[in-house]
């Protein structure tokens, strides 16, 4: 059974009353531990993908399926739990609350699952990241390449079946960005965690399992398994 699968999606934007379809009748299945990488120029529809792909966001047609569970009509309240065991996220421009050290940013998660284990958790992870030293930093304090390794930690507290990952090194210089694709596709290898990638690198998608490519809203044909 896949992961995960969209089956027939599609959204369309309204911008100045005019409709824009944005993803047409898209299907996909990812397999358990497939490490997928979707390209795309910007505007063709990736972030929006990987939103309806993880609940955050819902498809005008079709069906998104986490397993055998069809997740596409959940209540905001129904879905928010599952989001929180079952996806970690990291976005583009880290998304840490400001006010949150370090440490108490990537316990977040686990704090909202009720973890006792948060604290010790997250510790590790810190420490696995080389972030040790800045766990009582606050965001402002932490680098770009900081605060993206703090933001993987804190994708991966609940250990996530599947972990998102979007543009994680759009806001990063090319050493932090090597540095940050490496780690997750290090984890990825570590823990099998299905790993569902936007990015415009060359080099990590050629070690990816599988990549696809938007365009106007579809699939370009010549996507496929790469090995
Ligand atoms: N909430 C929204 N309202 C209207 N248009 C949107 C919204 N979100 C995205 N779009 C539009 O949909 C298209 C695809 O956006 P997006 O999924 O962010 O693309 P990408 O991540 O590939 O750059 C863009 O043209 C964008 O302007
Ligand atoms: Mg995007």
């Amino acid at each position: 059974m896949p992961a995960l699968e969209a089956r027939s999606v599609s959204k369309t934007y309204s911008i100045d009353s005019r409709a824009m379809t944005v993803l047409d009748t898209i299907s996909l299945s990812v397999e358990v531990g497939e490490f997928l990488v979707i390209k795309g120029e910007s505007g063709s529809g990736k972030s929006t993908l990987l939103s309806i792909l993880s609940g955050l966001d819902r498809p005008d047609t079709g069906r998104v399926l986490l397993g055998d569970r069809d997740i596409t009509d959940l209540t905001e309240d129904d879905l928010a739990p599952v989001r929180n065991a079952v996806f970690g996220f990291v976005f583009q421009s880290f998304h840490l609350i400001p006010s949150l050290t370090a440490v108490e940013n990537v316990m977040f998660p686990a704090e909202l699952a009720g973890d006792p284990h948060a604290r010790d958790k997250a510790e590790r992870l810190l420490e696995r990241v080389g972030l040790t030293g800045r766990a009582h930093s606050f965001p402002h304090q932490l680098s770009g390449g900081e605060k993206q390794r703090c933001a993987i930690c804190r994708a991966l507290i609940n250990e996530p079946r599947i972990l998102f990952a979007d543009e994680p090194t759009g806001n990063l210089d090319a050493a932090n960005g090597r540095a940050v694709l490496a780690l997750l596709q290090e984890l990825h290898r570590e823990r099998r965690t299905t790993l569902i990638l936007v990015t415009h690198s060359q080099e990590i998608a050629q070690s990816a399992d599988r990549v696809v490519t938007l365009r106007d809203g579809r699939f370009v044909a010549n996507s496929g398994h790469v090995s």
